[in-house]
């Protein structure tokens, strides 16, 4: 039985038409969040809808681009139009071509940018003003091995990947004073690569889906944080594979240590040392 955590709060996952965004999505409603889905692929979200909805949950569906600044502007107007509010927004859409260096070009470069980081701002922007209006929220952007190593024929995605940890490093400053809580959650765990649909991974064997777990069993993580007072938490990098992994052992309201949610144990130690640093300096 799913501990209804969020009950009164509302939620907004982008690219949540399949994989980890659909997972994300439907863990936070069963835990009582009623959650806003935006995507760009039309039946994907009808999809995630329906799961939405079988659980009993409520899906506010919205086809929205993340590279589209005023529509992702209005997909947070409509959110707080329908359910007053806006606790939690995921920006969690991403694209991942596989493609080498030498056949970039610069509309390839600007487009990987525009969705996979500009798309992470916009997001924030959009659910800034209600979040200061109403004293706080949680801003969570999606992680991946990628944020901080490099990889062959992802420079682009790499490149986002990282800048989305300086977004999240720098922007926790400013957003502390609000009670917005800026923060990265990577998957921690083998999930189905990106970009596969759904009519795809219906197609593959039982063996080769067996491979990858189901993002919903990721949720929990994203439940926690969300749960979270936003001062407790800012700046860092979760994994939501290890933190999944401690709420199914120890509950929801386990006692903190790094190595219990995120694979970058020293990363997450010295940033929450620079932020103890930074609040003693005033
Ligand atoms: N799959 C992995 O192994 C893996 C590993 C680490 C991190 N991630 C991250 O997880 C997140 C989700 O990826 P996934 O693997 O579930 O991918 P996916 O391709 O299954 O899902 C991504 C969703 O984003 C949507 N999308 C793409 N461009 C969009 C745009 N411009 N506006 C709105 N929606 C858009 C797609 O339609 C799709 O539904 C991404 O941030 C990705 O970088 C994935």
């Amino acid at each position: 039985m799913t501990e209804r955590l969020l009950e009164n709060q509302v939620a907004w996952v982008t690219g949540a038409g399949r994989g980890f965004g659909a997972g994300i999505a439907r863990g936070l409603a069963q835990a009582g969040a009623r959650v806003c889905i935006s995507d760009i692929e039309t039946a994907e979200l009808a999809a995630t809808a329906a799961e939405l909805r079988s659980d009993g949950g409520q899906a506010l569906v919205q086809l929205t681009d993340v590279t589209d600044a005023e529509a992702m502007r209005a997909t947070a107007d409509a959110i707080v139009a329908a359910w007053g509010r806006l606790d939690v927004i995921v920006n969690n859409a991403a694209i991942m071509p596989l493609v080498p260096f030498a056949a970039h070009t610069p509309d390839f470069w600007r487009k990987m940018i525009d969705v996979n980081l500009t798309g992470v701002y916009h997001g924030v922007w959009a659910a800034w003003p209600h979040m200061v209006r109403q004293g706080g929220g949680h801003c969570i952007a999606i992680a991946s091995g990628a944020s901080g190593r490099g990889f062959v024929d992802e420079v682009a995605y790499c490149t986002a990947k990282h800048g989305i940890e300086g977004f999240t490093k720098a922007l926790a400053l400013e957003a502390e004073p609000h009670n917005i809580a800026i923060n990265t959650m990577g998957p921690g765990k083998l999930i189905k690569p990106t970009s596969i649909t759904r009519a795809d991974e219906a197609k593959l064997s039982d063996a080769d889906r067996s491979r990858w777990i189901d993002p919903l069993s990721l949720a929990p993580a994203f439940v926690w944080l969300a749960a979270q007072p936003p001062s407790r938490f800012t700046g860092l990098r979760f994994d939501a594979g290890p933190l999944a992994d401690t709420i199914a052992t120890e509950g929801y309201a386990f006692e903190f240590a790094p190595e219990k949610t995120t694979i970058y144990v020293e990363d997450m130690k010295e940033r929450m040392a620079r932020r103890k640093q930074s609040a003693a300096n005033g």
